[in-house]
């Protein structure tokens, strides 16, 4: 392999420049060109390419985003799209890539691979955490750190004012997020997609916890959860069938992507980078790297993008007794 491609696909998260920085210097480190492709695979298709050495990812370890611009391409699904991509990519003499990003990104990356045999290496980036084949994707720590942030300072006005506040957290269609911030900020009861409460069990544990002392509370919603009702429609609920407190709602949105990647995502973003570019190296393709038992380990893409990434149940038990 003598030049290597890395572009960021999907939603951004925490990190990924990071990671941008780790493949770009492991690509230094052993002698081989690496070309900087913009916007995903909308910027594949269209040959936006930028080379970059050691020096062209300075001053970026600690900075949110991606300073390679990410999309979500339509044209890269169809076969006429990717085609003009693989085109690009010979133009510009890149035969192999890292992609760094999320499921969809990696399911372009194998069938990109399997039509043309390009190595592909996949770097799991998405706050969700909800790739199977690693214990973090990137940016999942960050979010979590921001969001009990928040929340702490959503607690403050709560408590001054007795208030009830269901909090809208994002996660796609799965829970990770809610069900550790929920922990993390002491939530009264944590709305997760796995697990369906069912609203007369929400009510009536909103109502315990009234008689047993508490003046305000917080109820994290995860933005896929099952009971299937918006945070305003929760509130609607919950404002006609009891009048112990004043509710309020508040949807964090997209703030929980942006931000300074923590430690733990600079190190793991660094990490993952030079595995992926060792693992083209030595012939691999068709894998992402992950973190498991913290040592770094390849899954083949299309188990990452298939299985499921298991939540934790067990944390909700915790939850249900913290919130005594
Ligand atoms: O996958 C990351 C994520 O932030 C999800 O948590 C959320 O559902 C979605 O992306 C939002 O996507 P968009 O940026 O397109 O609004």
């Amino acid at each position: 392999i003598k030049k290597i491609g890395v572009f960021t696909s999907g939603g951004d998260s925490p990190g990924m420049n990071a990671a941008i920085r780790s493949v770009v210097r492991s690509c230094a480190f052993h002698d081989i060109e690496c070309v900087g492709i913009y916007r995903g695979y909308e910027g594949m298709i269209e040959g936006d390419f930028k080379s970059m050495n050691a020096r062209s990812v300075k001053g970026i370890i600690n900075k949110g985003g991606t300073v390679l611009k990410s999309a979500r391409s339509k044209e890269f699904r169809t076969a006429e799209g990717r085609k003009k991509a693989y085109d690009k990519l010979v133009e510009a003499g890149i035969d192999a890539f890292v992609v760094i990003g999320g499921d969809g990104s990696f399911t372009g990356a194998m069938i990109f691979s399997q039509e043309y045999g390009i190595p592909v290496m996949g770097i799991p980036g998405t706050i969700d955490n909800d790739i199977f084949g690693t214990s973090h994707t990137l940016g999942y720590d960050t979010a979590l750190n921001t969001v009990v942030e928040a929340i702490d300072k959503i607690r403050d006005t709560a408590s001054s004012h007795n208030r009830l506040f269901f909090i809208e957290v994002m996660g796609r269609d799965v829970g990770h997020i809610a069900l550790n911030v929920g922990i993390g900020a002491g939530a009264e009861e944590i709305l997760i997609p796995e697990e369906d409460l069912g609203l007369d069990r929400l009510v009536e544990s909103l109502r315990r916890s009234k008689q047993s002392g508490k003046s305000s509370s917080i109820v994290v919603v995860a933005e896929g959860d099952k009971i299937g009702k918006s945070v305003f429609e929760l509130k609607d609920y919950v404002d006609a069938n009891m009048s112990e407190y004043e509710v309020r709602v508040s949807v964090l949105g997209h703030m929980q992507r942006g931000g300074s990647p923590s430690c733990f995502d600079r190190v793991l973003a660094s990490r993952m980078g030079v595995k992926a570019v060792e693992s083209l190296i030595t012939g691999k393709s068709n894998y992402m790297v992950g973190l498991k038992n913290d040592v770094m380990a390849l899954t083949p893409l299309d188990q990452a993008v298939k299985g499921k990434s298991k939540i934790n149940l067990e944390l909700l038990r915790v939850s249900d007794i913290m919130s005594i």
